[in-house]
């Protein structure tokens, strides 16, 4: 028998898509029965309590969590997110409902082993309740008391070699595609650049040292299926520099319609579009017309390519990514607050992935941009908006990357441009007397 009637909850138990609301039943009625006989160090009805508050939610249309919340472990100023309830009387179970980050696996690739005893902890110390995953990439822990947080902290390090994630103005927990691991458009191995700059910069991401929260993340190609141009800081995105392998015999397979070639590798299937059309669909969309497909063969003009993946997502087994790989470095992307959204900006056209030398080449970037930013940022004010401040010129100065045209989608339109005083022959010192010599009042 539930704790509380959830008369408008309970309408989201029907239609196909899997409920939360049942998950969350289960889960209060797997504690109520605890048939494993745990010790919970939280209150057992806990998950009936947060089925209460969030009907009531949407009985009043309003949250019922008070602002913020500081807790946390000691050692680190980040990595949990304090909660309490507005109506403790009504809902003891989650007067307080603290969150903890903890940071995930690249790739977020898991082993049954850990999930175990990571929910063993969970049920034990905490609601049971988690978030898979939080969209900076932490599997989140949602719900437990003050009390708790040191005790399943020390669970984790000691027992499961496992940290927290970020929180608060620092480094966030980096996240990356999938990569390598299983993607053959990936052009370096995002796994392991995510992970060694996770471990590098874990002083940064513990103890909060920025004017702001920064974050990472790593895509292995333009696909971005981690988003790292709309959700990160500075976004790491894998290129090439070389041409499109192309196998001539693949691509007359799909001209000739075979069926273990379908176009996109069937990602239309849904749907009838007719027979494939090489000029329809790939010569003809390619945004810089710099392909042709003449007596069977398919040319690229790579020297005009921009690398935007679509013939290669079309065509995936007659078309690879180059060998000379690497990946460009995009920075600034933020939500609206304050000054409007923005996407990454590229500043690095093209850099080396190099594992060999701790790849030099891309934390030298990174810390230039910190040194800068955490010397000139406002407090509260995201990279994207000191660059609008300061400007990109700025950037390019305190990075040492020499500005180019690949810098811009398109020149200034306004004149109001800036001259350094040694660019100016005679500087900026006047003296109008001089002046008047030629120029009478
Ligand atoms: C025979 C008389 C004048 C001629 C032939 C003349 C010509 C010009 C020219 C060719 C420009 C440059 C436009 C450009 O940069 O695209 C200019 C700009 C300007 N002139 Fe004159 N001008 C004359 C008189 C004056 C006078 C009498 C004033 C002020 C009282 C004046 C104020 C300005 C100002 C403020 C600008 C704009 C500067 C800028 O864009 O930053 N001009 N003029
Ligand atoms: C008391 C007289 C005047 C006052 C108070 C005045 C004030 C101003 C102000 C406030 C601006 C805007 C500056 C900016 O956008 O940053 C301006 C621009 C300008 N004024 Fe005047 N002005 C006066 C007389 C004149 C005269 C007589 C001329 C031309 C013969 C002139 C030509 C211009 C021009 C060409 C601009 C545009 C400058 C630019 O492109 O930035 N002004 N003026
Ligand atoms: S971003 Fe590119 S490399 Fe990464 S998983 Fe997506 S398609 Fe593959
Ligand atoms: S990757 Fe894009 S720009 Fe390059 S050839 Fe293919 S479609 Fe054209």
């Amino acid at each position: 028998m539930a704790k509380h009637e959830t008369p408008l909850l309970d309408q989201l138990e029907t239609g196909p898509w899997p409920s939360f609301v049942s998950d969350l039943k289960q889960q209060a009625e797997v504690r109520a029965k605890n048939e494993k006989g745990v010790e919970f160090q939280i209150p057992q009805d806990c998950v009936d309590d947060l089925l209460g508050v969030l009907e009531l939610s949407f009985k009043h249309g309003r949250t019922h969590w008070k602002h913020g919340g500081i807790v946390g472990v000691f050692g680190y100023g980040g990595g949990v997110i304090g909660r309490y309830c507005d109506q403790p009387q009504a809902f003891p179970g989650v007067e307080h409902f603290h969150t903890m980050r903890v940071n995930q696996p690249a790739g977020k690739f898991y082993k049954t082993d850990y999930l175990k005893s990571l929910t063993e902890l969970w049920d034990f110390r905490g609601s049971g309740v988690t978030n898979m995953h939080g969209a900076t990439g932490d599997i989140i822990l949602l719900g437990t008391t003050t009390p708790q947080l040191e005790e399943v902290f020390w669970t984790l390090t000691h027992d499961m070699n496992q940290d927290l994630g970020g929180s608060g103005s620092n480094l966030r927990t980096p996240a990356d595609c999938l990569g390598q691991s299983r993607c053959e458009y990936a052009c370096y191995d995002t796994n392991a650049l995510v992970y060694f700059l996770t471990n590098e910069y874990q002083d940064e991401l513990h103890r909060p040292a920025f004017p702001y929260k920064f974050k990472f993340k790593l895509d292995g190609c333009p696909n971005c299926c981690v988003a790292s141009i709309a959700r990160s800081d500075m976004s790491f995105i894998g290129t090439w520099k070389d041409d499109i392998r192309i196998d001539q015999d693949a691509v007359n397979k799909y001209v000739e319609n075979d069926p273990a070639y379908p176009a996109n590798a069937g990602a239309h299937k849904g749907k009838d579009w007719g027979p494939f059309d090489i000029e329809k669909e790939v010569t003809g969309l390619c945004p810089t017309k710099c392909m042709k497909f003449e007596n069977k063969k398919l040319f690229i003009d790579n020297a005009n390519c921009t690398r935007c993946m679509h013939c290669i997502n079309v065509m995936p087994r007659a078309l690879k990514v180059g060998k000379e790989t690497g990946c460009s470095i995009l920075v600034g992307a933020k939500a609206p607050i304050l000054d409007g959204a923005q996407m990454g900006s590229l500043l690095v056209p093209f850099v080396e992935v190099n594992p060999d030398n701790d790849y030099e080449a891309i934390t030298e970037v990174i810390e230039n941009v910190w040194d800068w930013w955490m010397e000139e940022g406002k407090n509260r004010e995201r990279l994207g908006e000191l660059i609008m401040r300061q400007g990109f010129q700025k950037l390019l100065e305190v990075t040492g990357i020499d500005p180019m045209p690949q810098h811009v989608a398109y020149p200034r339109t306004n004149p109001y441009i800036f001259w350094k005083e040694d660019e100016v022959t005679g500087g900026w010192e006047r003296d109008v007397e001089e002046y008047r010599k030629h120029h009478q009042r």
